[in-house]
């Protein structure tokens, strides 16, 4: 039974969609960290150099790609083979490509849960509820279910809804709102004690960092993690797109749209350390070096709104409302990749599918939280560090060798005659032959080493 196919009804829908899927936990956390422990501006000058070198044409390949099939990954990849060995190749990277998707969003759902707890704390100090404040601020196997449950449920009844109705409305109600966010806390913050150090730290290079290999591997991951590459959320979000819309053009929006968030952030978060510090707050971890991950989003700065008295109570409510909000653009964006082959398919209606999904997930990111100190690092390596850059060099070939050079350029410029004119037009059908498959995997391979 063919189902009708969902659309983004506006180019600022299609944006504000993949824009939401992009900026999350990755942009406001990730990258701001990387930054910090990486010698700052060093590190975000790399970054931005391969977030348009590499993770732009990886982007690129998978907008076209769905466009062109204009159905989700698993199809689209069995289906535009031309021999059945390319099929089976096709359909097993799709098959790990949905298996990604699935891993991320069971150990993403589990982070975007602590930002709710934190962001239901202060709610519950001001309607009076103390125990609740102690159980929403300290870590346990029935909080972290609780609240993993509630946004993979979020999650759940967005996708639901569909294309047109669930994620482009929602994408569009909620991005704006995390923009005004953050720039309010930024004004906040850069108006404190000391952060002005924190702006220098971030925007003054330390050149020595560039002599070290691990910074092009974190920025390479960082971009990929980032832009929501090699999982097939790209792909499909590129299938909902009209025939008039400017691929090119969206593309290299997203990835502004993606990279300024992350830049952003760091105005935020790297003052924020600095200003920490003037408030007597620790800064280093105990092996000495400077707080990152968990320690940064959850101690330092929690210990830094708390110094703050009544103001502070109100920052950590936005920040996390913040994070909050960032995490669940992303989150209906990973289940849209299951959902959409459930459905596509084995013709399943959206929303059992949104639910079948959603609940094998949670049962996932259940199982992590139960036995955390060995599944949750391991389920970020497997998925971010090795299943995005490969699946990436695989869409990549697809894009460059398996659709023909006439039908991938006709895709390109379809609706747009002009674009054969640009300098786009005229490298990157090799590019992404030869070029961008090759930078991943050498970057790849010197991580192995
Ligand atoms: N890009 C998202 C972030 O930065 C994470 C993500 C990865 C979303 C893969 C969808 C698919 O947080």
């Amino acid at each position: 039974m063919a189902h009708p196919r969902g659309q983004f009804s506006s180019k600022i829908g299609f944006l504000l969609a993949a824009a939401g899927s992009a900026v999350g936990l990755g942009n406001i956390w990730g990258f701001p960290t990387q930054a910090a422990s990486n010698g700052g501006a060093a590190f975000l000058l790399v970054y931005l150099i391969l977030a348009f070198v590499l993770a732009y044409p990886a982007l690129m390949a998978e907008l076209t790609i769905g466009r062109y099939s204009r159905s989700n990954v698993f199809t689209a990849l069995s289906n535009m083979s031309p021999t059945p060995w390319v099929r089976t190749f096709g359909a097993a990277i799709g098959t790990v490509a949905v298996c990604t998707a699935v891993i991320i969003l069971g150990f993403y759902a589990i982070v975007a849960g602590w930002m709710l707890a934190e962001f239901l704390a202060p709610v519950a100090s001001l309607g009076g509820s103390e125990t609740g404040h102690l159980w929403l601020k300290k870590n346990s196997f029935g909080r972290d279910t609780f609240m993993c449950g509630v946004m993979a449920g979020l999650t759940i009844l967005i996708v639901a809804r569909g294309v047109e109705k669930g994620i482009e409305t929602w994408s569009t109600r909620l991005m704006p709102l995390l923009f005004l966010i953050l720039t309010s806390l930024i004004v906040f913050v850069l108006m404190q004690p000391s952060a002005g150090e924190g702006l220098k730290a971030y925007l003054i290079p330390n050149l020595s960092h560039l002599r070290e290999p691990s910074l092009y591997l974190s920025a390479m991951g960082q971009a990929f993690f980032s832009l929501s590459l090699g999982v097939g959320t790209m792909l499909i979000y590129g299938s909902y797109l009209r025939d008039t819309d400017n691929l090119p053009r969206l593309g290299a929006s997203v990835t502004l749209l993606d990279t300024g968030f992350a830049f952003t952030a760091g105005l935020l978060i790297i003052p924020a350390i600095y200003v920490a510090q003037t408030q007597g707050v620790s800064i280093y971890s105990e092996s000495g070096d400077l707080i990152a991950g968990p320690g940064l989003i959850f101690q330092l700065l929690p210990a830094l709104f708390s110094s703050m008295g009544s103001a502070g109570t109100f920052l950590a409510f936005a920040f996390f409302a913040l994070m909050t909000i960032a995490a669940l653009t992303s989150t209906i964006s990973m289940l849209e990749v299951p959902v959409s082959v459930c459905v596509e398919r084995w013709g399943l209606p959206r929303a059992k599918a949104a639910w079948a999904c959603g609940s094998v997930i949670f049962g996932l990111s259940v199982i992590i939280i139960w036995q955390f100190d060995t599944l949750f690092s391991l389920a970020i390596t497997v998925s971010t560090e090795y299943a995005e850059p490969l699946i990436g060099v695989a869409l990549c070939l697809f894009a460059g060798w398996v659709l023909s050079r006439k039908k991938l350029l006709e895709e390109l410029t379809k609706g747009h005659p002009e674009i054969e004119s640009t300098l786009f037009w005229k490298v990157w059908p090799f590019y992404v032959r030869f070029i961008c498959p090759a930078l991943i995997l050498i970057t790849f391979v010197q991580s192995l080493r």
